[in-house]
């Protein structure tokens, strides 16, 4: 990849610095923010800019709304990003029109507005509906940043088309040059032996990253509902679990490629089952040998499979994990990721572990082990299309060095 001009490259001093971040953060009915790690993370490149007399306007998504809603507002993180810089933070009504620019233009070196939220707009996710809106966003500075790795995988107006109309000034900001240096020397030049650990619903959604990841790795393991497509095409019973169809015969490609290039390949040993996809349901461990009778389905990756992953995972040098083992959401079924999460902090001082997707870096976090781990990615679908692309939309257009 050609390496892009960053914010440490240029002047920012008395400029209007327009950075898109990604605020897109966890809120509760009572609009409390229940993680902030991506406040956090846009905090050294906010600060960079204040520090260096510039003036400092954010733009973000929240959510996925249909159009203008309360619930989607970024308020709460205007609020929750003045606590943490201790200064004002201004929150604008809207991010495009007469009055934001008005806001605009009083602003002084070492203010911060943050626009409302670009996804109010249809024309954020298809720029191609009205390109009058990256432009118009783009009037509201001199030099554009992009800090939002988490959403640079979205070819959308404020992530990449608005690049064009900063020609010279299109620069990564410092959370973006991170995960970049992260999973890009993590995957390019691995120490080996190199372990992905890939969880989750559907195999459809990570199809790519799996392809890709059974080229680079020596070891790849396979946890979550993803694994009862693998054990159908594998012709294990898997009783009511869910499993997709469409993509039985990619699952039987993948066990194919990995054979063939010597990959090892580990599904789940044991499995816990349920009598039906609730936290109260009756449950019970089974091998996944034996299979699944019908009237259940698979909940959780059971305790044999975290022993014997465990013991494996220790020969690691460099780890990737990327979605739940269990159905994480459910108290009960939530262990496996929980232990998953525990043995990965064990081996802090033996191989570089990168993590990424909400629900792994939350039981993560939940564990209080964020500190074990070398990185803990700010992007879900980003990381995975980072790793299997080497590259993102929001990337290639910014400004080359
Ligand atoms: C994310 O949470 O992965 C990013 O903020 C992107 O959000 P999106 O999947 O709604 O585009």
């Amino acid at each position: 990849m050609v390496e892009k001009l960053s914010l440490q490259d240029i002047d920012v001093k008395n400029k209007r610095v327009l950075v898109r971040v990604d605020f897109n953060v966890p809120i509760d009915k009572k609009g409390t923010i229940t993680d902030d790690t991506r406040i956090r993370a846009s905090l050294p490149t906010i600060e960079y800019i204040l520090n260096h007399e510039g003036i400092c306007i954010l733009m973000s998504h929240l959510g996925r709304p249909k159009g203008r809603s309360e619930e989607f507002s970024l308020a709460p993180c205007g609020k929750r990003l003045s606590e943490l810089l201790r200064r004002p933070v201004q929150v604008a009504k809207d991010c495009i029109g007469q009055d934001v620019k008005k806001m605009v233009d009083a602003l002084k070196p070492g203010d911060v507005l943050l626009l409302e939220n670009v996804r109010f707009y249809e024309a954020e996710e298809k720029p191609e509906l009205d390109n009058t809106f990256a432009k118009e966003l783009s009037s509201f500075g001199d030099i554009f940043v992009n800090d939002a790795f988490g959403s640079a995988h979205r070819a959308h107006s404020s992530v990449a088309t608005i690049a064009a109309h900063f020609p010279n000034f299109a620069v990564a900001g410092f959370l973006l040059q991170k995960e970049i240096q992260f999973l890009g020397d993590a995957f390019q030049n691995p120490k080996r032996p190199f372990f992905a650990i890939i969880g989750g619903a559907k195999i459809s959604t990570k199809i790519g990253i799996l392809e890709s990841l059974v080229q680079k790795v020596d070891a790849l393991f396979i946890g979550g509902a993803m694994a009862f497509t693998f054990f159908k095409a594998s012709g294990i019973s898997i009783g009511d679990s869910p499993f997709e169809e469409s993509m039985i015969d990619s699952a039987r490609t993948i066990i194919n490629q990995a054979q063939s290039k010597g990959v090892s390949l580990y599904l789940p040993i044991d499995i816990v089952i349920a009598d039906s996809f609730s936290n109260d349901a009756k449950y019970k461990v089974v091998q996944s040998s034996v299979g699944i009778p019908k009237g259940f389905q698979g909940m959780d990756v059971g305790k044999q499979t975290i022993e014997a992953w465990t013991d494996l995972l220790q020969n690691g040098k460099t780890i990737f994990w990327n979605g739940p083992l269990g159905v994480f959401e459910f108290a009960n079924f939530a262990n496996g990721t929980i232990q998953l999460a525990k043995a990965l902090s064990a081996l802090k001082d033996t191989a570089t572990v990168i993590v990424g997707g909400g629900d792994s870096i939350a039981a993560i976090q939940g564990a209080k082990l964020s500190d074990n781990f070398a990185h803990l990615s700010t992007g879900g679908g980003a990381s995975l299309e980072y790793i299997e692309k080497g590259t993102l939309p929001g990337i290639e257009v910014l400004t080359n060095k």
